[in-house]
């Protein structure tokens, strides 16, 4: 059973909150520990549910850690080399990061198919293609997935599409290997500069992240050492498309601004007043928004795919009539039969969707997935009357202390706990 929320909408969000550190940064440099033997400590590091997983893998391995606060220390000495666990992969889908950096000590893995999940398929074919390509010999049936780098050597590697997983996962792989690995047509989210930042802060040699080519010289070991990951960039644009759904003033420290450019270009349309500053991003609005004309899902720099249900319930909320393309995903409109039952008007045909402006109001609605559990939120922070969320455990897989946060901006939500008896 989870937890569910309970939103009294239809007041104006006003306020400033720090953002907490980013799951997608998080989660790879944790994976990454399974190949540092020195112990490593990770700072402004809060504990969402996904975060428990992937240290619950560690921990599978034969390595330890301890949280203390918002920091967690990662010892990964004894961690001995094992089939990751099948429940273990099956809860976490970017249990998959653990394949590099098992490769890269041991020269073998094994994982179980991490499967589908919530959004849709997500193969891993362009992680196995890029790994087969640097030599490593892969063995797959229908669950488990056996990978031998005996063999593992540098080399060339150029991605079919530039999978965020797959780069991370063939830049942890490479950063072990003796040689020069270049991979081309890379993702660049600042989440794998993130990566790199922390790889090199622990001896690695990595170069170009942020760009289409990154080059990898192999070192023989990682140390250990401290590290701060960055701030959520997708939790950041939450907070703000909340900020310009509602009306008010919001403002969110701890980001970049360069990092959401794709949303503010559109909130700015919308109507919403941006004020940019290096490390924080203000808006402000009257809640009563312009339809933005289209929303296409794109790789970094693009539109963020994790954002799209967010600007959904902003739109659904909006005056006109606008267009969203999902891209990345095939099965990422699930919250709209959601929002729909709180009188959002919008119809999808495949990776399309048709969003006209409506008057949101308060239901009994339930969250299918993390993002769409967001907008969830949103449309209730906006809609007047009191809006019940179901499933917030897929909320908490990304949003550290959400109802905190709304709380200290002036809304009022209130959680539920649900326990089995
Ligand atoms: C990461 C993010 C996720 C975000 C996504 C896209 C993490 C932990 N998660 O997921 O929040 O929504 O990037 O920005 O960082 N694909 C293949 N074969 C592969 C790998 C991917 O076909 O081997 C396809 C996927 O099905 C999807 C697209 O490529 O259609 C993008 O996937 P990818 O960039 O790999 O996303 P993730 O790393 O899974």
């Amino acid at each position: 059973m989870s937890d569910k929320y309970i939103i009294e909408g239809g007041r104006p969000l006003r306020g400033e909150i720090n953002v907490s550190s980013a799951k997608n940064a998080v989660l790879p440099i944790i994976a990454c520990c399974a190949m540092i033997k020195d112990m490593v400590v990770l700072h402004d590091c809060e504990l969402l549910s996904d975060v428990e997983n992937m240290l619950g893998i560690i921990k599978s391995l034969g390595g330890k850690y301890e949280i203390t606060g918002d920091s967690i220390v990662i010892d990964c000495k004894g961690l001995h080399f094992s089939a990751v666990n099948h429940e273990l992969t099956g809860a976490l889908r970017s249990s998959v990061f653990i394949l590099g950096p098992l490769l890269a000590r041991f020269r073998r893995a094994e994982i179980s198919y991490p499967g589908g999940c919530d959004i849709g398929l997500r193969p891993i074919d362009l992680h196995l293609d890029g790994l087969k390509k640097l030599g490593v010999i892969i063995d797959e049936d229908n669950e488990k997935l056996r990978s031998d780098g005996r063999r593992l050597h540098a080399g060339n590697v150029t991605l079919a599409f530039p999978s965020v997983g797959a780069t991370e996962n063939l830049i942890m792989t490479a950063t072990l290997t003796e040689g020069r690995t270049v991979l081309k047509n890379v993702a660049s989210e600042p989440e794998i500069v993130d990566l790199q930042n922390f790889i090199n802060a622990m001896g690695g040699n990595v170069h170009g992240a942020g760009t289409s080519t990154i080059t990898v010289d192999g070192v023989k070991r990682l140390h250990g050492g401290t590290y701060s990951p960055i701030r959520d960039r997708i939790v950041a644009g939450t907070y703000l498309i909340a900020g310009s759904m509602c009306g008010g003033k919001v403002t969110v420290h701890g980001i970049s601004s360069d990092w959401l450019t794709a949303l503010t270009e559109k909130l700015r349309y919308a109507g919403v007043k941006i004020t940019e500053r290096p490390e924080s991003i203000t808006v402000e609005s009257n809640g009563s928004l312009r339809m933005i004309n289209k929303i296409e899902t794109k790789p970094y720099p693009g539109f963020p795919t994790d954002l799209q249900a967010p600007i959904t319930a902003l739109m659904s909320s909006s005056i006109g009539r606008g267009y969203i393309i999902e891209n990345l995903f095939e099965n990422r409109f699930r919250h709209v039969a959601e929002l729909i039952k709180m009188g959002a008007d919008i119809t999808v045909c495949g990776r399309a969707g048709t969003v006209r402006g409506a008057h949101l109001h308060s239901a009994q609605v339930r969250a299918e997935d993390l993002r769409g559990g967001a907008s969830l939120v949103l449309a209730g922070l906006k809609a007047e009357g009191k809006t019940e969320i179901m499933g917030v455990h897929h909320i908490d897989r990304g949003y550290y202390k959400l109802e905190e946060k709304i709380s200290l901006l002036g809304g009022k939500i209130k959680r539920v706990k649900i326990s089995c008896v």
